[in-house]
């Protein structure tokens, strides 16, 4: 019996032409507008497959791992992992893969835009100009903050929390608009203290100091409400807080009320605690932007990510070692050896 690839959403034809080419067999599920299973009938579906290309933020529970144990191999598509249980998939041998590099301009064009659209509330005034509010001089300012030195010419500092590959390239785009960058991530401060346009920083330091906050962190056990009351308190009330990376790095409930209460000027969100549940705290504030997690969402990078996971699964399907692996460990282990190498 032929091995298959089981692919739960609507991929791109660009990532479907590679499986076709390949010539593996591949079983496509997803509603009419490419609505994702439910979890039964993943876990249903799964046990006919061979290797997984979960779509990104689909969760990939242990239920759904344990359904077929003998799954080759998971290739997200995405960098992040945090939807799949990656402790479950390594016990029983199973490689995991990612999509990084491909994404990493995008999501940080997006992050800029978010910061951009956050600072001078552009989404906001949008709306107002549409709805026929605007009647002239001396209608609403939507008075915003500087991203650029401004008329005082004082440069405005940008704390960048995770100075991963989307960190960096969010760290470049800075650069037009003369900030200083300060950055926290304790697992490379060496690496960055030696880094050219940087300065390191510990977290409370960062937020004390910084007019813009951006998160560039993947969600670990670390991560998980990194930022929430406390971190808040020290934040300038001018300050203006992105989030690109996961919902749960910050406290959603905690950052309702330091909106309300002023503690931060603004916040621009493109991922959520629970999504696509919006926290109701915050649906009801001015000063906030939220976009549906479209962060690598281009035609050319959301296809780019779906050949490097068609890659990654093609590889696995055959016993291959891909590239991207995020549990490299389950290569040694005797659960992968036993089913993939015999
Ligand atoms: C999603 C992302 O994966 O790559 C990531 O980690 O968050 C996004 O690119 C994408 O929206 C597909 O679901």
């Amino acid at each position: 019996m032929s091995r298959k690839i089981l692919v739960p959403w609507a991929m791109s034809e660009i990532g479907k032409e590679v499986l076709k080419k390949a010539k593996v067999k591949t079983i496509f599920i997803h509603g009419p507008k490419g609505e994702l299973p439910t979890l039964h009938e993943l876990i249903k579906v799964v046990k006919t497959a061979d290797v997984l290309i979960p779509r990104g933020t689909q969760p990939v529970p242990q239920k759904v791992i344990m359904a077929n144990p003998n799954l080759r191999g998971i290739a997200n598509y995405g960098v992040g992992y945090d939807n799949i249980d990656v402790r479950t998939a390594t016990e029983f041998g199973i490689p995991v893969t990612n999509t990084p590099g491909v994404l990493t301009e995008t999501t940080a064009d997006l992050a800029w835009a978010l910061l951009m659209a956050t600072a001078r509330k552009i989404p906001q005034a949008h709306d107002y100009t549409l709805s026929g509010q605007w009647k002239g001089p001396g209608g609403k300012a939507f008075m915003g903050q500087d991203i650029g030195p401004g008329g005082s010419n004082k440069s405005k500092v940008l704390g960048i929390i995770g100075l991963g590959r989307i960190g960096q390239a969010v760290m470049r785009r800075s650069r037009g608009f003369r900030m200083k960058v300060i950055a926290y991530d304790p697992p490379i401060k060496e690496i960055i203290q030696k880094m050219k346009g940087v300065e390191y920083r510990e977290l409370d330091e960062l937020l004390k100091e910084s007019d813009f906050v951006t998160l560039h962190s993947p969600l670990t056990k670390d991560t998980h409400h990194l930022i929430g009351k406390r971190e808040f308190d020290l934040m300038k009330p001018t300050a203006v807080l992105i989030n690109t990376s996961r919902g749960p790095v910050v406290d959603e409930k905690a950052l309702a009320s330091a909106l309300k209460k002023g503690k931060i000027a603004g916040v621009g969100l493109d991922v959520f605690e629970k999504e696509p549940r919006l926290y109701p705290g915050l649906t009801k504030l001015e000063n906030v932007v939220l976009l549906p997690h479209i962060g690598s969402a281009t035609l050319d990078t959301r296809g780019q990510m779906a050949v490097v996971a068609a890659k990654n699964a093609i590889m696995m399907l055959r016993g291959k070692r891909p590239k991207n692996i995020v549990n490299p460990e389950v290569y040694h282990s005797p659960e992968y050896l036993r089913r993939v190498k015999v």
